[in-house]
């Protein structure tokens, strides 16, 4: 931002070192939906229990628990998986450094742990209501503060293989694994898609040969296109890779993009080649841009070529064999791709734009926030590169950050702003949010807790 925030304690959200705990036996945590559910018997649900909630005035009357924090899990993961139960024991420790920030500084709010095992550690503790399907799609990780603040910006461009053989269910799996790519795009970010047979085609044809920003608007329009792909005729991925090196390429020069963190991400369901040629033309000695093809389908017999595509141009591979196997194998990226981010110990924090907290709307109208983040890295020296743990991050309501204004400077008709790297307003004395009709707000809040 372009104000500097001298009195923000940036060791608040200090990355905290966590040792992986040997795990046995049973544990129990309270599970932000779970709490204080009863079964038919009167008894108390399991990773539930009596958890007491109190109305907090700081918290606009809201029912939290101060002294703990909860643990979400998205519905399409099981909570009782041994990855998240063990991280969720050894995040614990982080229940005294919330209640001890929070008495250093009592203008604080939610603060969290976003797991990059997927689990959410919310302090306050608070109770989670699904939607009216029973579901809970919150995922910290497709959450902007998780994306910017675990990996560096990147340029990407995905190619999707629309060949006769992805016909059916197939290029079903294939358009969700793009949809999931661009979920975990985010406005420092850069993409574009393209669909190649025989031919290469821009899904969206305006946008030949560039790359455009990852915002949500350019996201949104490039789903819509996705619908729109079927399959037929032969794939020719040759053609695509030279393409998708050549734009990333002529982007980079324009000096627009991320400069230094470059990647393919490549949907199909088989290579019968390893296109050396290609990478030897484009990518080779530097491996300047990264490789991650995702197999689609059951088959593994093109697996080979895909690994060694993967292994040569320091990439990743996965194979998506359904639907519910495209969330996770997707998020293995990312992991990937935040690399130099642990080698660097780059510990940035990041700011998101401005969003409404739905959780605190008070009677002036809905409360206007920013997310500050910061990635937490594992130390162990085992994985000599370091891996990437989650994100911690607490939201700051915009009032608070204008407080810092130091107003006597400013003069009788004199006013501050700040906006982030990405242009968007984060304060301003004018900024609102747009309400169209009562309570509905066209923004969509960045963390959408279905909180009443
Ligand atoms: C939070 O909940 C726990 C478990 O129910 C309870 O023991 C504790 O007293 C609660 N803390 C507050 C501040 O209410
Ligand atoms: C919280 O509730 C109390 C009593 O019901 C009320 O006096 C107070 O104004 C409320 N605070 C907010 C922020 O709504
Ligand atoms: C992109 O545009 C150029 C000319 O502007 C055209 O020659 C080329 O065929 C287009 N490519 C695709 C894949 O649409
Ligand atoms: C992009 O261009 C810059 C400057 O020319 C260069 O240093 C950098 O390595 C290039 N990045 C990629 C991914 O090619
Ligand atoms: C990690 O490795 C460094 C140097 O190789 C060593 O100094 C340090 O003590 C090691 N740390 C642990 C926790 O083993």
């Amino acid at each position: 931002t372009s104000l500097s925030l001298t009195s923000f304690d940036s060791s608040l959200v200090l990355p905290i070192v966590v040792e992986r705990l040997k795990f046995c036996g049973q544990y129990e945590y309270f599970n932000a939906v779970l709490i204080n559910e009863v079964d038919e018997e009167g008894n108390n649900v399991e990773l539930g229990g009596e958890f007491i909630l109190e109305p907090s005035d700081h918290f606009n009357n809201l029912s939290v628990n101060l002294s703990l924090s909860v643990v979400q899990v998205p519905t399409n993961m099981y909570n009782k998986d041994p990855d998240i139960v063990n991280g969720v024991y050894w995040s614990e420790a982080l229940n005294k450094v919330f209640v001890d920030n929070f008495e250093r500084d009592p203008t604080l709010i939610w603060q969290y742990f976003g797991s990059a095992k997927g689990f959410f550690r919310q302090y306050p503790g608070v109770k989670w209501h699904p939607d009216e399907h029973g579901v809970i799609g919150f995922d910290c990780r497709n959450r902007k503060w998780y994306i910017q603040a675990a990996t560096s910006p990147k340029d990407v461009v995905i190619l999707v293989d629309v060949s006769g053989s992805m016909k059916g269910l197939r290029l079903t799996i294939a358009r969700q694994t793009v949809s999931s790519i661009l979920d975990t795009l985010g406005d420092d970010d850069f993409f574009n898609i393209i669909a190649y047979n025989q031919e290469i085609h821009y899904v969206e044809p305006c946008l030949n040969g560039t790359l455009v920003r990852a915002d949500r608007t350019n996201k949104d329009h490039f789903r819509e296109h996705l619908d729109k792909l079927f399959a037929k005729g032969i794939g020719l991925l040759g053609d695509a890779l030279t393409e998708a090196f050549m734009i990333l390429s002529d982007f980079n020069q324009t000096g627009r993009g991320s400069v230094c963190s470059q990647a393919i991400m490549l949907v199909t369901d088989g290579a019968t080649e390893m296109y050396d040629d290609v990478f030897e033309k484009y990518n080779w000695p530097e491996r300047k841009v990264r490789l991650f093809p995702y197999l689609i389908g059951r088959e593994s017999a093109f697996a080979d070529n895909l690994k060694w595509m993967a292994c040569a141009n320091k990439g990743y591979f996965s194979q998506i064999s359904t639907l519910a196997d495209v969330q996770e194998n997707v998020m293995r990226y990312l992991h990937v791709m935040s690399r130099p981010k642990v080698i660097d110990h780059e510990h940035d924090t990041v700011w998101t734009e401005a969003y409404v907290d739905s959780a605190l709307n008070d009677k002036s109208g809905p409360t206007l926030t920013t997310t500050v983040a910061m990635p937490v890295f594992s130390t162990k020296n085992e994985t000599n590169q370091g891996i990437l743990l989650g994100v911690v991050g607490t939201d700051i309501p915009l009032q608070e950050l204008m407080k810092l204004i130091p107003k006597h400077m400013l003069g009788i008709h004199g006013y501050a702003f700040a906006i982030t790297n990405n242009g968007y307003i984060l304060i301003h004395p004018d900024l609102r949010p747009l309400v169209t009709h009562f309570l509905s707000i066209t923004f969509t809040p960045e963390h959408s807790h279905s909180i009443p």
